[in-house]
C-alpha cells in the first residue's frame, strides 16, 4: 500500500519546491517503518503486504482528522501539511500508477467507504473521498451484519471478480463506518520460467527430517542482477510486461545475513539507488547470461496494524475518548482496527497479488511451522516512481543458499 508512494511525492517536490529536503525523509519512512514494525510485532518471516494499501488508507482517514488524531497520522504517514498540494499530488500519482498499465500488466486500486444508515457522514468528507480517491460510497444497514457483509463483498467483486469474501458479517458487528481500499496486480513475466525446467525439491528442518517439497522454477538469461555489497545481498530485477514500467526487485541476503538486517539498509539507500545500480551493471555486463532458481510460491497473510501504527506514533486516532475524526462524521469516531489482508501468486509466467485494509482476519498463526532459511525480500515496484505497490518476505525453504551460489555468470 504505502513505501513507495512516498518516495513519489518526494519526487514531486524535488521538481517542484525548495523544501524538498525538509519532506524528503518522511514519506520513505512510513513505508520502510510499517514493514518493518508490522514484521516485528509478528515475528513475521513469511509474509506479503501493500504498504501502498495501507498508506491510502491512513490518508483517508487523515483527510477527516483534528488535533492530536490529525498530527499524529499527519506525521506517521508524511502527508504533506498543505492537504489541497497534498491531494493535488496523490491524484497525480494516481493517474500515473493506474492510468496507463502495459501491455500484460493489470494494476487498479479502489477506495471504499460503507457507511450505516444510523450514522452520518459529512458531505464534504464524501465530496472529498469521491474527488481524490475515487472511492465507492454506500450506505447499509450494519445491523443486519451478514447481508451487509454479501452487498459490501459484491461491491468489492464488481470491480475485482477475482477478489472474493473480503469481509465477513463479524467485521460489520464491531464498526459503524469502514474506510478501505483494495488493490490488485496481475502481471506476466517479460521472461517466465518455463514450466518444463520446475522441478520438486524436498526441503528439511534443521534436525534434517524432510517437511515437504517446494516447486522450483528454473531460468537462464540476461536479467538484471548485482551483488549489492553495501546491503550484503544479490539483487535481481524480473521486470513484467512488454516496458520497464513494472518489476518485482528480488532481494537475496547473503547466507546467514537475516533479511531484516537487510531490510534495515532501506532507510539510507533508496530503490531508486538500487534501480540505477542494476541498469549499470546490466549495460556493463548484459551480455552475460545468469541462471536463475527460484521456488514457485504463494502467500496469503492476515495482520492487524493497530501495533505497528502506534508503534509509528499513531495513538489517539484508536482511542474511543481521544479519537477526534469531525471531519468524518459529528458522532465521535475513532478507529476501532486497522486490519490488512495480502496474498501473493508468484508462478512461471505470471504473478498475482492483491491486498485490502481493512481485510477480513482469520486469526491463523502468523509464523510458519517451517524453519526458515536463507530467505528473500520481494518489492513489486513502480519503477518510474519507484512506489513500492507489495512487499514481502519468503523464507520456507532452506536450499535458498544453492539460489545464491547458482546465479552464475556464463560466458557467452
Ligand atoms: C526518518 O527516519 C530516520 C531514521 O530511520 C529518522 O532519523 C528521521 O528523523 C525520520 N524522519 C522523519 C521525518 O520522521
Ligand atoms: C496550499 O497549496 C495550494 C495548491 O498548491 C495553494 O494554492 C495554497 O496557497 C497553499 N496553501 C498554503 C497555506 O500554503
Ligand atoms: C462522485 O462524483 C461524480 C462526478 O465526479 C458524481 O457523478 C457522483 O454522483 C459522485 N458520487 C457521490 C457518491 O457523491
Ligand atoms: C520449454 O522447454 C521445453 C523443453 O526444453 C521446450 O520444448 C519448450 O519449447 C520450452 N517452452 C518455451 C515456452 O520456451
Ligand atoms: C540428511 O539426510 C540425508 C538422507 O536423508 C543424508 O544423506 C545427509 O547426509 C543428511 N545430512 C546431515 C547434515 O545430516
Ligand atoms: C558488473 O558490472 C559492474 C560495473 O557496473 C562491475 O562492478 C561488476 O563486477 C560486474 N559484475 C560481474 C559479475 O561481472
Amino acid at each position: 500500500m504505502t513505501s513507495i508512494m512516498l518516495i513519489m511525492l518526494l519526487t514531486f517536490l524535488v521538481a517542484s519546491c525548495n523544501c524538498a529536503v525538509e519532506f524528503s525523509s518522511r514519506p520513505r519512512n512510513f513505508s520502510i517503518e510499517i514493514f518493518f514494525f508490522t514484521q516485528r510485532e509478528g515475528r513475521l518471516d513469511h509474509f506479503v503486504m501493500s504498504p501502498f494499501c495501507i498508506w491510502s488508507v491512513m490518508t483517508g482517514a487523515y483527510a477527516g482528522a483534528h488535533g492530536d488524531t490529525n498530527t499524529q497520522i499527519q506525521r506517521a504517514t508524511g502527508i504533506l501539511k498543505n492537504h489541497t498540494l497534498f491531494l493535488k499530488r496523490l491524484k497525480d500519482l494516481s493517474n500515473t500508477l493506474f492510468q496507463s498499465t502495459p501491455n500484460g500488466v493489470e494494476l487498479s486500486s479502489t477506495t471504499f467507504l460503507f457507511q450505516d444508515k444510523d450514522v452520518s457522514v459529512l458531505q464534504s468528507y464524501k465530496t472529498t473521498l469521491n474527488r481524490s480517491y475515487k472511492a465507492q460510497l454506500r450506505i447499509l444497514d450494519f445491523q443486519d451484519t451478514l447481508e451487509t457483509a454479501n452487498q459490501a463483498n459484491r461491491v468489492i467483486q464488481n470491480i475485482f471478480p477475482t477478489v472474493s469474501n473480503v469481509f465477513h458479517a463479524d467485521d460489520f458487528a464491531k464498526a459503524s463506518l469502514i474506510l478501505g481500499n483494495v488493490i490488485y496486480f496481475r502481471g506476466i513475466l517479460k521472461t517466465p520460467f518455463n514450466v518444463s525446467y520446475t522441478t520438486e525439491e524436498i526441503i528439511y528442518d534443521e534436525k534434517n527430517k524432510s517437511i515437504g517439497s517446494i516447486s522450483m522454477m528454473h531460468q537462464k538469461g540476461k536479467l538484471p542482477y548485482s551483488n549489492f555489497e553495501t546491503m550484503n545481498s544479490y539483487i535481481l530485477e524480473l521486470p513484467y510486461g512488454n516496458d520497464e514500467k513494472f518489476c518485482m526487485l528480488v532481494i537475496f541476503p547473503y547466507p546467514g545475513v537475516r533479511p531484516i538486517d537487510v531490510y534495515r539498509n532501506l532507510d539510507k539507500i533508496y530503490i531508486k539507488d538500487i534501480l540505477t545500480k542494476l541498469e549499470t551493471d546490466f549495460k556493463n555486463n548484459g551480455s552475460q547470461e545468469i541462471d536463475v532458481k527460484m521456488p514457485r510460491f504463494r502467500i496469503r497473510t492476515s495482520m492487524p496494524l493497530r501495533k505497528p501504527l502506534n508503534d509509528m506514533g499513531v495513538f489517539d486516532a484508536f482511542e474511543p475518548d481521544l479519537g477526534r475524526f469531525e471531519d468524518i462524521s459529528r458522532d465521535g469516531l475513532y478507529i476501532h482496527s486497522v486490519e490488512h489482508k495480502a496474498e501473493i501468486i508468484f508462478a512461471e509466467s505470471e504473478t498475482v497479488v492483491f491486498a485490502t485494509t481493512p481485510g477480513y482476519f482469520d486469526n491463523q498463526p502468523f509464523s510458519s511451522n517451517l524453519k526458515a532459511q536463507q530467505p528473500f525480500i520481494f518489492f513489486l515496484i513502480e519503477k518510474p516512481t519507484a512506489t513500492i505497490i507489495f512487499a514481502g518476505i519468503y523464507s520456507r525453504h532452506r536450499y535458498l543458499n544453492d539460489l545464491n551460489s547458482r546465479i552464475l555468470f556464463n560466458d557467452d
